[in-house]
């Protein structure tokens, strides 16, 4: 397989406190190949939670449950939810959380994914306090988007993208520079930005929340991301609304 750039692959790496990333390997979308990235957080009481989890490969999963029992397992995007059944599997008694939309889609695909509760606006109280979340939801496209209040810490999972074009095939670069999602300029892609334009100040309200989180690093679930200067790439991203 094509290296992402990313390697170690499947293997934990460090962030802050508390705070880990997975790269994983290539997945495809439309055809397109993306590399992709998990996020695990250690809530105040040693529980786990792990959001869009890669595939369990190089025992990963088992590294992780050395970190502290998995207890929340994060499908953030109705897109971003694959390999969630392999976790489940290997934590049976991890709770599943979905963005509105991942049960419907996963189902489109003929594929059953139990969800034992919906994301929304609202942290729930297992994680509330220490993790704050908001909606984003186009009509189309719906993710929920967390910051961790202690490392300071804001995950994205597509709202942003930011691939580094020289570690994507030749053929994709043209595509993704389309796109707009090319570090060090990654922003929301084209064509979601396209949906969320019925209701621009929704999506405005949703970064000036973010922005008033004022993170210091923002994860990403492709691409490069940003480890500081949170709020300068929000602003960046953003530009068009603000
Ligand atoms: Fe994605």
């Amino acid at each position: 397989m094509r290296p992402t750039g990313y390697e170690p692959l499947h293997t934990l790496k460090p962030v802050t406190t508390d705070v880990w990333v997975v790269d994983g390997g290539w997945i495809r979308f439309y055809g397109l190949p993306f590399p992709t990235r998990m996020t695990v957080i250690r809530l105040a009481d040693g529980g786990l939670w792990v959001h869009s989890p890669v595939a369990d490969r190089n025992g990963v999963a088992a590294a992780v449950a050395g970190l502290g029992p998995v207890r929340h397992l994060i499908a953030p995007n109705w897109i971003h939810y694959a390999w969630i059944p392999d976790w489940q599997s290997q934590f049976p008694e991890a709770a599943t959380w979905a963005s509105p939309g991942v049960a419907d889609r996963a189902r489109s695909r003929g594929m059953s994914l139990a969800v034992d509760a919906v994301l929304s606006d609202a942290a729930p109280p297992v994680w509330e306090g220490q993790i704050d979340q908001r909606l984003a939801d186009s009509g189309q496209h719906r993710e929920v988007v967390f910051f961790h209040r202690a490392s300071r810490t804001l995950i994205l999972t597509d709202l942003i993208e930011n691939f580094e074009p020289a570690r994507m095939p030749w053929w994709a670069r043209p595509l993704l520079k389309f796109g707009r999602v090319c570090h060090p300029d990654g922003r929301m892609p084209r064509d979601m930005a396209a949906t969320f334009r019925r209701d621009p100040e929704h999506l405005k309200d949703v970064v000036e929340t973010m922005i008033g989180w004022q993170p210091e690093r923002v994860i990403l679930a492709h691409g490069r991301w940003y480890e500081r200067d949170g709020v300068v790439e929000l602003r960046r991203a953003f530009r068009d609304l603000l």
